[in-house]
């Protein structure tokens, strides 16, 4: 039996918990805030393809010590997951990691969309979470720029009831800025080339489409003012449109380009600190719905190299929680919202089952993050170094109790 005593819990009071197992122990829980297994809905573990990059092995240990249980996977994988025979071995594979991990991590997979595969989506509708639709293109293959497919895609996800989820960004205004600028070597140019108008422009697409066909759209990565007013103001009209953000654009904005380099870019890129605030913003008044790590590791190696050569994407599962509950002491948020934005709304929106996993973190003691913590198979992080509580300690899931500092990469 596993017994923690004086464990603080959402509302405010505290609680005794305890498990059944083998093991016979007592923990002292009064550093300890509970709280329910949290959900990604988008993360890039990079298999099949990129295993360089991560993989389940290590993307399962990493969703567990950043107290997660549940995880959504992205398709721009090599091969794409656009076939449904892709998408059966990218389970097969995908279920014999998570089986040499030894931990039972609950996910289900986006399936990509590209020009050619619209009879793909309908063999494959009943297995999915949603479909994944790239506007603009990042890491990988896919790519829908041109309007005639995304109605076709979404006539179809009409038809058959499927979320879709969106890169929102405007793949002609990133070609023509990465022309003009072709020749800039500072990182800082990748946030104007992939500028505020681009994601905008998107938006605005996007929820025409969704108007149209009362489809749910699922904007992945908001990151400006211009596309929450836009969310906020569909949302009023009725419009079916959910908004992620990431934990990137809440704690890291333009300047740190000048230190991290290639380690902060990503897409959406990073905006300056007054698009950071009108985020927080939109996180106090409910137009964002969720927290999505946008975890898409790549190698210190891939990462290192020239702006033009760098790819984008940064690692985020093992510190989205971290993050956000050091927000909560300094009372970014409060803990109702966090829940919302890493579970209750995540959980709604997808339809999940009823599950009683528990993440215990603890809301006491301040340290910084270290790379060697990390269990994500490329080591780094562009919060290494940031003084943060909030790191979980224990896990229930599925009938098994977890203590995290044992959990090793
Ligand atoms: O920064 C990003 N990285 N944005 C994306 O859209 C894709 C992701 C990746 O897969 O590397
Ligand atoms: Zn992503």
């Amino acid at each position: 039996m596993i017994k923690i005593t004086n464990v603080l819990t959402p509302n405010g009071d505290r609680q005794d918990f305890t498990f059944v197992s083998k093991n016979e122990k007592n923990i002292d829980g009064t550093k300890l805030l509970a709280l329910p297994g949290l959900i990604d809905p988008h993360v890039h573990f990079r298999v099949p393809g990129m295993e360089d990059k991560e993989d389940w092995v290590h993307g399962s240990r990493a969703s567990f010590k950043g107290g997660y249980t549940t995880v959504f996977d992205m398709p721009n994988t090599k091969p794409t997951t656009t076939t449904k025979e892709r998408l059966h071995d990218k389970f097969s594979i995908i279920n014999k990691q998570i089986a040499e991990s030894k931990l039972p991590m609950r996910y289900k997979l986006f399936f990509g969309a590209d020009k050619n595969n619209f009879q793909e989506i309908v063999k494959v509708k009943d297995e999915i979470v949603g479909i994944k639709v790239f506007m603009g293109a990042s890491t990988g293959e896919l790519l829908m720029d041109d309007e005639s497919s995304l109605h076709a895609v979404y006539a179809i996800a009409a038809k058959f009831n499927l979320l879709i989820a969106l890169h929102a960004e405007d793949e002609l205004i990133i070609q023509q800025n990465t022309k003009k600028y072709e020749n800039e070597t500072d990182f800082k140019y990748h946030s104007i080339i992939r500028e505020p108008k681009a994601a905008v422009k998107a938006v605005e697409l996007v929820i025409k489409l969704s108007r149209i066909y009362g489809v749910r759209s699922y904007i992945l990565h908001l990151s400006t003012k211009e596309e929450l007013d836009l969310v906020r103001a569909a949302k009023k009209e009725g419009v079916m449109v959910y908004a992620e953000t990431c934990p990137h654009y809440l704690f890291l904005d333009d300047s740190v380009y000048d230190k991290l380099y290639g380690f902060a870019k990503m897409n959406p890129p990073l905006r300056n600190r007054i698009e950071q605030q009108h985020i927080w913003d939109a996180i106090n008044d409910g137009t964002i719905d969720t927290i999505g790590s946008d975890h898409a590791p790549h190698t210190l190696e891939q990462k290192n190299q020239p702006l033009c050569k760098c790819p984008s994407g940064v690692p985020g599962i093992e510190t989205s929680l971290p993050l956000m509950l050091s927000a909560y002491k300094k009372d970014l948020l409060n803990l109702k919202t966090l829940i919302s934005l890493m579970h209750d709304n995540p959980k709604k929106m997808f339809n999940l089952d009823n599950n009683d996993d528990i993440v215990f973190a603890n809301i006491e003691d301040y340290h910084p993050l270290t790379n060697e913590q990390l269990c994500t198979k490329v080591k780094w992080s562009p919060y290494t170094g940031m003084n943060l509580t909030g790191y979980p300690e224990y896990l229930y899931t599925q009938g098994e109790f977890y203590f995290l500092d044992e959990i090793k990469s």
